[in-house]
């Protein structure tokens, strides 16, 4: 095989998902720590944000300014380039996480055993099947009480739209938690509470009817275990690669993250059935990974939050190709070549010069303002990547300058800000004022806050009425234009140009979607 193929086949890019306080800081480092990166906990910086301020927020940006490092976490496991991508763990930051899932090939949703299935497992599992991620869920807190692992499961399959299957199926929970049955290499794995998981907690178990479980876990355990796997075999399907690998079934696991408990089982069975880099849809073309030359997106903006270094990091999947430095791509948007002479690579806890990069790798490039996010880099074809969505928002308010002597900063600022998707603005028609929808409270204070220390600029906010915001499109250019001309007051523009319903309520919504038939309203724009 070409050098070329060995590398795309060795890289393995996913992201770990979860509500928050389900574990995913957790079980990211101890992925790390089995995978050799780190070498002690604590290393991997929570990115929660505890109190829903401003100011928390900031300081967790300046940290991670600090150490961008955490946004991608690249490290080599039994030969395989695993790359793990970061996403924010609080909820108003939700569509940065969106975004990133555009950028990977498969995710492991971390579900706490208590809680199941959480608005937010709800609503990033949902991006993940919009494009038929691979999913692998991480049934996580084992070593507390929890649901049922039966009701968990129907729990994720109802509320997520998936069909699993159990890879290892928990003895007991809480204080009677005794380890997890790997029902895919036929192993028990006894539990051992804080200690590293070894090897000799593992015993090869072919056969369940054979009496020596009852040595290893008791009795009542054993019958229940026996009883249980019976059931697992006959209601759940056997797995299959191929049903994962098209999105199809989710394998599930079993596992106490803090304990280190689960997680190299889940570790050596993804190396082994995750997928390689997957194709990705352009506007124009299907592009597979194997083509040889370089294509990518940029799905990541990362601002430098010191006022004296305005640079900002864009974050470029490789999606087909080799990446080299100093070579010239073609920024599909500005029709203009660019080199790079200091491209990053982000292996755990050190970022470094990169020579060369493949498809799957993300890779840091420094800019001072020629990205947005979406963008695309090729070798001089024209292509667009699809696929970097932005949802309909939440929350509006009209932002206006409240300096006129910086009126440029102003809109430079803000115009800079929504390149990096802090926020999506839209200017209305009727009187060209700008709105900002959020996802959620803390984007606003952040928009204010960055303007002031980075642009020297400064906003005001005010209340405007708002349900939601839905882009607008429709085959029939005349019931485009009727529609247009009677609902003039509630038309904006986001800020590529399309065409956005304002609608003040749920029931004005409603109605126009009766009235209008021809027009389609979308809650998902795939820019
Ligand atoms: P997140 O990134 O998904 O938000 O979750 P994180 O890993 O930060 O974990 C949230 C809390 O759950 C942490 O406790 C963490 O220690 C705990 N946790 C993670 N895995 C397990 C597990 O397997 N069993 C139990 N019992 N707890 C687990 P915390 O008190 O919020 O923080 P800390 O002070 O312990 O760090």
């Amino acid at each position: 095989m070409s050098t070329y193929l060995t590398e795309l086949h060795r890289r393995r890019t996913f992201a770990i998902i979860a509500h928050p306080d389900a574990g995913k800081t957790t079980l990211t480092e101890k992925l790390l720590l089995f995978g050799g990166a780190i070498q002690t906990a604590g290393a991997v910086k929570s990115n929660k944000i505890k109190k829903s301020t401003v100011s928390d927020f900031m300081e967790i940006e300046r940290q991670r300014g600090i150490s961008v490092s955490t946004s991608v976490m690249g490290f080599e496991y039994r030969d395989l380039q695993i790359n793990i991508l970061d996403t924010p763990g609080h909820e108003d930051f939700a569509e940065d996480t969106y975004r990133t899932l555009t950028a990977v090939d498969s995710a492991i949703v971390v579900i706490d055993v208590a809680k199941a299935v959480e608005t937010q497992t709800e609503k990033l599992t949902k991006v993940c099947r919009m494009r038929d991620t691979p999913i692998i869920f991480f049934i996580n807190k084992l070593d507390r009480e929890g649901l049922d692992a039966f009701d968990l499961l129907d729990d994720i399959e109802q509320k997520l739209n998936v069909r699993v299957t159990p890879l290892s199926w928990p003895i007991g929970m809480g204080g009677r938690f005794k380890g997890v049955y790997n029902l895919y290499e036929k192993k028990l794995v006894l539990f051992n509470p804080h200690g590293k998981q070894e090897e000799e907690d593992l015993i090869v178990f072919e056969d369940l009817a054979s009496p020596d479980l009852e040595k290893h876990i008791g009795e009542s355990a054993a019958r229940t275990l026996r009883e249980e796997v019976e059931t697992v075999e006959a209601v759940y399907p056997v797995f299959d690669k191929k049903e994962y690998l098209d999105g199809n079934v989710c394998p599930v696991f079993f596992g106490s993250a803090v304990n280190n408990f689960g997680v190299k089982e889940l570790l050596d069975c993804f190396v082994e059935i995750a997928p390689t880099p997957r194709q990705r849809e352009a506007e124009e073309r299907i592009v597979k990974p194997e083509e040889q030359a370089m294509t990518g997106f940029v799905f990541k903006i990362f601002a430098n939050m010191d006022p004296r270094h305005r640079d900002r990091i864009a974050f470029l999947r490789i999606c087909s190709g080799k990446f080299e430095r100093n070579k010239n791509y073609r920024h599909i948007r500005l029709g203009r070549d660019l080199k790079f002479p200091s491209p990053t690579m982000f292996m755990a806890s050190k970022k470094t010069l990169l020579e060369e990069a493949y498809p799957g790798d993300v890779v840091g490039l420094y800019d001072s303002g020629n990205f947005k996010i979406g963008d695309t880099l090729t070798e001089g074809e024209m292509l667009h990547f699809k696929g970097i969505p932005a949802f309909s928002p939440e929350q509006f308010r009209y932002v206006e300058n409240a300096d006129p002597l910086k009126q440029k900063q102003f809109a430079k600022g803000l115009d800079q800000l929504m390149d990096e998707g802090v926020a999506q603005m839209f200017i209305r028609n009727v009187d060209g004022r700008r709105i900002i929808g959020t996802v959620g409270q803390l984007q606003f204070e952040v928009i204010q806050h960055r303007l002031e220390s980075e642009y020297n600029a400064k906003c005001r906010y005010e209340p405007v009425n708002l349900h939601k915001a839905c882009w607008i499109t429709a085959e029939d250019p005349k019931a485009m234009q009727d529609f247009l001309e009677r609902r003039r007051r509630d038309i904006a523009k986001d800020s590529e140009g399309n065409l956005v319903f304002l609608a003040e309520t749920s029931w004005i919504l409603q109605t126009a979607q009766e009235n209008f038939p021809k027009i389609r309203f979308s809650f998902i724009s795939e820019g």
